[in-house]
């Protein structure tokens, strides 16, 4: 009899809550086109920075945009949903997650268009872009800004 597995145990015990409690608090949906390149490195962005993405492939993004309340003016290549935000576009991770830490009354965030140097946009050329917050009413505000360096 040796006591390794029972410390093992222990010492188990702790990260599997932790591991659970992150798992719950970050699961995403992103819904995008099977043939979007860009947005197969946003998922990538997306996970290495935590998210739980489950990937569906559909023809046409627009309807789950409209589903999910994202304005047509918004648009972007895909539209990922997230404890109850719309995310669409290429946001950054970090504005994820102080949207899901700080729960304002909103409908999600947007990066309209596709603007180059934003989340899975990356190359040798950038864009300044912002990350707007808009609402059930369709009314945005500027979230972030992302200038160029
Ligand atoms: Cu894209
Ligand atoms: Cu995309």
């Amino acid at each position: 009899m040796t006591p390794r597995p029972i410390l093992h145990g222990i010492l188990a015990l702790p990260l599997i809550l932790s591991f659970d409690l992150c798992a719950a608090a970050r699961q995403m949906t992103v819904f995008k086109t099977p043939t979007c390149g860009c947005c197969g490195k946003w998922v990538e962005h997306a996970r290495a920075n935590g998210f739980q993405v489950t990937v569906r492939q559909v023809e046409n993004t627009a309807a789950y945009r409209r589903r999910y309340g994202v304005p047509d003016a918004l648009q972007s290549c895909h539209t990922a949903i997230v404890e109850g935000y719309a995310i669409e576009g290429h946001g950054p991770a970090a504005e994820m997650l102080r949207l899901l830490k700080t729960r304002p009354k909103a409908k999600g965030l947007a990066v309209p268009g596709m603007p180059l140097g934003s989340p899975g946009m990356e190359g040798p050329r950038r864009q300044p872009y912002s990350v707007l917050l808009f609402d059930a009413e369709g009314r945005t505000s500027v979230y972030q800004k992302y200038l160029r360096d």
